[in-house]
């Protein structure tokens, strides 16, 4: 049986002030939260403030990217050891976001999951099409060819130590959820992928769906056999709407 996890993206938001009135809504409502891991991933300069305030809480955290490097002259970058010295369990690796805007290759997310595995970070893989590829049908060989990268570079026992996040581009932030007709359809497409080559890796594998889940829509969504909780966007800056989430799932 596999525990739902609900991850939180803060994405680039918050302040030192309201992330910290944010946790401190998401810890008093936890005592309603019976099934699900929760984590958030937090703006890597505010990790040392999320550690101080979720340490003993039960709540996960992570980072947004990490540096497929180790160390060394790469400005601006974080290594997962710098995630590791703040005590993070979570990376999200190979967001839309970072794909889109930072030219993240399929090749290079394969090597961000390789070093935060590496280092006993759980890597979150993203994977997703755009509103351009599934209206040309291409849905599943997109997702596969981003999967794909990950088992190349590591094998398939690599999935065992990481969660993989459907989050189908075109509704990302949007309010535009996909049905979860759609969304399972991919999941069991991700599952059956993985299945082909380590049945046991397949069936223990978290796959998170991503794109405007709300309160709302969580249950409908998660109670989809392949379907193993969520990671959020705009509802994770919200206690109520997050928690509302972590109760449905
Ligand atoms: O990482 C989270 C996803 O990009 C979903 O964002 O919930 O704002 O649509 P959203």
């Amino acid at each position: 049986m596999r525990q739902p996890l609900v991850a939180g993206n803060w994405k680039m938001n918050g302040s030192l002030e309201s992330i910290s009135l944010l946790l401190q809504g998401i810890k008093a409502g936890m005592g309603d939260v019976k099934r699900a891991a929760v984590a958030v991933c937090a703006p890597a300069i505010y990790l040392p403030a999320v550690q101080q305030q979720l340490q003993g809480s039960g709540i996960g955290w992570g980072g947004q990217d990490v540096s497929a490097e180790a160390s060394g002259a790469y400005t601006g970058e974080i290594a997962t050891s710098m995630l590791k010295d703040f005590g993070c369990q979570y990376v999200i690796v190979g967001h839309s976001e970072r794909r889109a805007y930072h030219g993240e290759t399929d090749e290079l997310v394969a090597r961000k999951y390789a070093a935060a595995r590496a280092a006993g970070l759980i890597p979150i893989l993203c994977v997703g099409e755009t509103l351009d590829e599934r209206e040309q049908g291409v849905t599943e060989s997109v997702v596969a060819r981003q999967l794909d990268a990950v088992i190349q570079l590591e094998g398939v026992g690599a999935l065992a130590d990481g969660v993989v996040a459907y989050e189908p581009v075109w509704a990302i932030g949007t309010g535009k959820t996909a049905t979860p007709e759609q969304a399972q359809e991919v999941h069991g497409f991700i599952r059956q992928r993985v299945a082909e080559q380590d049945a046991t890796v397949a069936e223990g594998l978290r796959i998170l769906y991503g794109g405007s889940m709300k309160p709302d829509n969580a249950q409908e969504l998660i109670a989809k056999p392949d379907i193993d909780g969520g990671l959020i966007g705009g509802a994770s800056l919200n206690a109520a709407d997050f928690l509302g989430i972590c109760t449905a799932a």
